[in-house]
């Protein structure tokens, strides 16, 4: 062995070492530990890959984001997959990318977007940014996705796509979407940020969107600390997505490209009006951003990609065990529901405090941050009563009545795979006793 290899290998003894001492216990106790709806699972082997991709420096996209890609590609069963620095970003991506000129028909500003009211923030942002009109309808309750029965009555003749969000892991009813689709032309987004591993019919989300999106942060089901992913199984989309990254330019070379270029005429391009030919790399086509991931965190990404069917696996059962103990209080409860075709791979467990039940969600929440246990709302509620989203263009079916119930009455506890036998029983008898007392009242 050379000697940098030996000191490498050394390093590696000492990180997984390191690993035991600092990271390895995680003690409980009831009531003191915080119990967080989500976090990161990792062991020695994720500190020495994001270690030894530091080792090799080489810091930007490279072998190992290429490599998890190909491998993120192959899990979800789309053709391509390119790695970004966010769940924002990839939205973003996606949104952008059927803006691009280089369609044959893109969106064009003000054209609209069908999605729901009831959601994350940058599942909307892009519309918006893209200059294209969202219209919003309600949520279901219990399922919290997009109410597909409202498809037809947003429709408009300017109506263009449909971006919908798994929410919480929970798959979108996938039929009606990919019908109402197919029969008005529409494209279709799938934000899969917080449902990675979920099927629907026995198919993977993100595998049935023109392009779809999934984010790598911390809570989520896998992760490569800020991170994410935009999938396409259309070659243009690919290349439009991959330039929107990558500054605009149209340039495709994976790390290891000859000096030629990938396209083997890297300096032998032309600009109109230009009688030189000029460099692939600075030809730029599309107005684009850097949202590009490191090869550190896809070092991580690609030990944690191994790791998905377990994580996947442990959220389905912590989610059964919570489903299970929670049934006897439906009569103050709205409990997760879930289609027939589906299998969630769920990223939490949503509940909506009836209204006539004696307590508010407040009282709830309030009991269980009291205790330790970590709560949070189901993120924006009804978008469009947020201070940021009020003012923007839009139109909606309805008033929306179901995300207004979300944005008061609903919140979710968490189900990740960090949630050993000890924490789930502390959770549940926590709640259990919090119910015992509103029925002896
Ligand atoms: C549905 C949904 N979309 C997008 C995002 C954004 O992902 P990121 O935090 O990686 O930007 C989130 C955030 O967790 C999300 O829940």
């Amino acid at each position: 062995m050379s000697s940098d290899q030996e000191l490498r290998a050394q390093i590696h003894q000492l990180v997984a070492e390191y690993y035991q001492e600092a990271h390895a216990h995680r003690p409980f106790v009831p009531g003191q530990t915080r119990v967080p709806y989500g976090g990161r699972i990792f062991d020695a082997n994720e500190l020495i890959a994001a270690v030894d991709a530091c080792l090799d420096f080489w810091l930007t996209v490279g072998p190992r984001t290429e490599a998890f890609e190909k491998r993120l590609a192959e899990t979800i069963g789309v053709r391509s997959a390119l790695t970004v620095n966010s769940g924002s970003s990839a939205n973003l991506i996606a949104m952008a990318a059927l803006r691009s000129n280089r369609l044959e028909r893109p969106l064009q500003p003000g054209d609209e977007v069908i999605t729901s009211a009831m959601g994350f923030s940058t599942t909307v942002a892009p519309i918006v940014q893209n200059g294209l009109v969202p219209v919003f309808i309600d949520c279901e309750l219990g399922t919290y996705n997009l109410d597909t029965a409202q498809l037809e009555a947003a429709r408009s003749d300017r109506t263009r796509a449909v971006f919908v969000a798994h929410t919480l892991g929970n798959p979108v009813d996938m039929e009606p979407v990919m019908e109402f689709a197919r029969k008005h032309e529409l494209y279709i987004i799938e934000d899969a940020c917080d449902a990675l591993g979920t099927t629907y019919d026995g198919r993977m989300v993100g595998s049935f969107g023109d392009l779809s999106t999934v984010s790598f942060y911390p809570a989520h089901h896998i992760t490569t600390g800020e991170g994410g992913a935009v999938f396409t199984n259309d070659p243009l989309l690919a290349r439009i997505a991959h330039s929107l990254r990558d500054w605009g330019r149209d340039c495709w070379c994976s790390h290891d490209s000859p000096r030629g270029g990938a396209c083997g005429k890297r300096f032998e391009w032309t600009i109109p009006g230009l009688d030189e030919p000029y460099d692939h790399r600075y030809l730029f086509v599309e107005i684009g951003y850097n949202m590009k991931m490191t090869d550190v965190q896809a070092a991580i990404g690609l030990i944690q990609i191994d790791r998905l069917p377990a994580f996947v696996a442990a959220r389905k059962a912590n989610f059964q065990r919570m489903y299970d103990a929670l049934r006897p209080y439906e009569d103050y409860l709205i409990l997760p529901a879930w289609n027939d075709r589906a299998d969630p791979a769920w990223f939490a467990f949503p509940i909506t405090v009836r209204s006539g039940a004696p307590f508010t969600r407040r009282d709830l929440n309030g009991w269980l941050e009291e205790r330790n246990i970590e709560t949070r709302l189901l993120f924006g509620g009804n978008i469009v009563r947020q201070p940021g989203y009020r003012d923007i263009g839009y139109r909606a079916v309805g008033d929306l009545p179901h995300s207004d119930t979300v944005l008061r009455s609903s919140f979710f506890i968490g189900v990740y795979p960090g949630l050993d036998d000890a924490r789930m029983d502390y959770v549940i008898h926590t709640l259990e006793t919090f119910f015992a007392q509103q029925r002896s009242v």
